[in-house]
């Protein structure tokens, strides 16, 4: 039976480090605030000259060196972004074209916080049909040009930050790999978490009217967004093991997407596992929507917190709503 198994992973932010005290010089809030509220006390803003593709690539070399693969490797590119280098077409050509890869497909897919996950099911989809041998999942995201800044949007702008990770998925035929993956969404909960404008509802579609209304900004309902993650995450956690008849004691790591802290300090505690179980660098790099799983990934990995045999479940919940699991036999 042939398997999917993660070979090579990377991860990059820019380099430049935004406090909660220097956002405090923009708008009403404190370093107590925001590190009560999301547990989050830096993130990493891109310099004006990066774009997307400019923190996906560095990721992408180090995911290719670790697994020990060149560019020609690679039969396909999965390119997980809300916030791409343009609105057409996708990062993932600009990549390919960047990086020199040959002509193989390049899919962005938006599923926003949930994206990396989704992006993971696919490749592994692939990988089990023999369609592909090597397939590169990215996560990239380049939040900082879209947040306002202002008293008006500080519920959103404290949040997030700017990042990239990225795995090879390669094939086995070895016991190990990707169990299962499990992919959710309820569009009826769209608005609560969403970026209205530009929209095919107006006329053009880019129009003044949209940006002095502020339907460009990322709009988020706080609240509304907790509530549910803190009741998808333990769900979808559950659903991967039990579809693998793996009990949670036997799990050696979850890795949830960065969202906020306390999201995760409440999943701990609904599942019932030490909070330690479930990683968090969210301290270090805010949100970073599709990135955060495989930065969280790369992290674990380089820190030995995984080790071959482990069962570690990937985990996401974001805009949608979408929620997704993969169980991972390291
Ligand atoms: N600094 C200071 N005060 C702020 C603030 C900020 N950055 N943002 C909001 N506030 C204020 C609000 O205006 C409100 O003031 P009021 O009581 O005078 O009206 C007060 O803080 C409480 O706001 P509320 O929205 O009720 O706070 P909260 O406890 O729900 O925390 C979030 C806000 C956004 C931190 C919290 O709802 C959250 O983490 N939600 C999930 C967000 C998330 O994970 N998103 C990504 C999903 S992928």
């Amino acid at each position: 039976m042939t398997r999917a198994y993660i070979s090579g992973t990377g991860f990059y932010v820019p380099e430049r480090v935004v406090t909660n005290a220097e956002l405090a010089t923009l708008m009403n809030t404190s370093d107590e605030w925001i590190t009560a509220r999301t547990g989050i006390k830096t993130r990493h803003f891109a310099a004006p000259e990066e774009g997307t593709i400019d923190l996906a690539v560095p990721a992408v070399e180090q995911a290719l060196e670790a697994a020990a693969l060149t560019v020609g490797d690679i039969d396909f590119i999965i390119f997980a972004t809300s916030s791409p280098d343009h609105y057409a077409p996708g990062s993932g050509c600009f990549l390919q074209d960047r990086m020199g890869f040959g002509e193989i497909g390049a899919l962005d897919i938006r599923v926003q916080c949930s994206g990396f996950v989704y992006g993971v099911s696919i490749a592994d989809q692939y990988i089990r049909t023999g369609s592909f041998r090597n397939v590169l999942v990215i996560g990239a995201e380049l939040q900082s040009t879209n947040l306002n800044m202002t008293d008006e949007g500080r519920d959103v702008s404290v949040i997030f930050g700017d990042g990239a990770g990225a795995v090879v998925l390669s094939a086995t035929e070895e016991d190990r790999g990707i169990l299962s993956t499990h992919l959710h969404s309820e569009g009826k909960h769209a608005k609560h978490l969403w970026l209205e404008a530009a929209s095919s509802y107006t006329q053009p579609r880019f129009n003044k009217e949209d940006i002095d209304a502020g339907r460009h900004w990322l709009q988020m309902d706080g609240r509304e967004v907790f509530r549910h993650a803190v009741v998808r995450f333990p769900e979808v956690i559950r659903e991967a093991l039990e579809a693998n008849d793996i009990a949670l004691d036997q799990v050696q790591l979850i890795i949830p997407h960065q969202a906020n802290l306390r999201i995760s300090n409440e999943v701990a505690r609904r599942l019932g596992a030490p909070s330690d179980l479930l990683y968090s660098n969210i301290q270090r790099y805010g949100n970073t929507t599709a990135a955060s799983i495989p930065i969280a990934l790369a992290e674990a990995l380089r820190e030995d917190k995984i080790a071959p045999g482990d069962y570690v479940v990937l985990a996401a919940f974001g805009s949608g709503f979408t929620w997704a699991a993969a169980l991972i036999k390291w």
